[in-house]
């Protein structure tokens, strides 16, 4: 199976990476970018043939759509030219609805799985939404999980639920990295300098995270073995509770929702 990469940034790379990795060999990749200093670093990198030419993906079989949302008007016209209806286009844009990429490839019937992946694709730990578009089949979607499985694990949703999962995992880390800088600036506020607040907070974010992945216990539990009762954490926990923080998530989600609403193009 030969697959093509257009835009090869912070996640085409990743995902250039992990198909590496673990599921196809140089040869049967082709990558695509618009700057020749981009390709130059990706085909020395990984050993890839890359171009600055859409036409390089004319005989792909897979072509992964790398390259953000505002580049897309331009780029799908042009990869519909070289690609026919068995290609499978597999689109990570946020905000772009399948209907919109089959119209503006230009291709009837195209084959589109959109896929939500996050930053942790980076380092192979990341968690990908999929969604198959109109006329994409239940093998499509098979060929799209076994790839993107190359950087994480994967989960399928219906379309109409993709941009939750942008809210969810997309904006997670950034979540992760926000609440992280919080809890350093509150311990810098209560006392501790800044070098020390940072090597407590981001140790115990890290290990909880290996924690909670070798432990047979849920979140839940896990958090209640930390909470005694009438204890430090219960009182942190209660004031946190006060404030409505379950709400105040709630919605900060659904805002990550409305804002993909409102740049979706269909
Ligand atoms: N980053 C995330 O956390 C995340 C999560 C989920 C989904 N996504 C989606 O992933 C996509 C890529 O995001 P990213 O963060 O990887 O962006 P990025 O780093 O800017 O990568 C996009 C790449 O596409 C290239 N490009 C632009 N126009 C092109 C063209 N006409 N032909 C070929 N290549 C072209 C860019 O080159 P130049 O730099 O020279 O313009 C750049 O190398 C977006 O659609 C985004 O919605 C991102």
């Amino acid at each position: 199976m030969k697959i093509g990469i257009v835009g090869t940034g912070n996640m085409g790379e990743a995902i250039l990476k992990g198909l590496l990795n673990n599921v196809v060999s140089a040869q049967d990749i082709v990558c695509v970018d618009k700057v020749q200093a981009s390709v130059d670093h990706i085909s020395q990198r990984y050993q890839v043939v890359c171009s600055t030419e859409i036409s390089a993906i004319k005989d792909c079989d897979v072509v992964v759509l790398g390259v953000k949302p505002q580049n897309m008007d331009e780029v799908l016209p042009l990869i519909g030219k070289h690609i026919n209806q068995n290609t499978l286009i597999i689109s990570i844009a946020v905000g772009l609805t399948s209907s919109y990429i089959v119209k503006n490839l230009g291709i009837t019937n195209a084959a589109v799985v959109r896929a939500m992946p996050n930053t942790p694709a980076l380092v192979g730990k990341g968690v990908t939404g999929l969604a198959k578009g109109e006329f994409a089949t239940a093998e499509h979607l098979a060929i799209a999980k076994n790839l993107l499985a190359a950087v994480g694990q994967v989960v399928v949703v219906e379309e109409n639920l993709i941009d939750v999962v942008a809210a969810t995992s997309g904006s997670g880390p950034a979540y992760y990295f926000f609440v992280t800088e919080l809890l350093i600036e509150s311990a810098v506020k209560h006392g501790l300098t800044r070098d020390v607040a940072q090597v407590l907070v981001e140790n115990t974010f890290m290990g909880s995270s290996a924690l909670f992945e070798s432990s047979a216990d849920d979140v839940v539990e896990l958090r209640r073995k930390v909470t005694s009762p009438q204890g430090t954490t219960q009182a942190a926990i209660e004031f946190l509770e006060s404030k409505d923080l379950k709400g105040i998530w709630e919605n900060a989600l659904g805002a990550a929702i409305k804002r993909a609403e409102e740049i979706s193009k269909n």
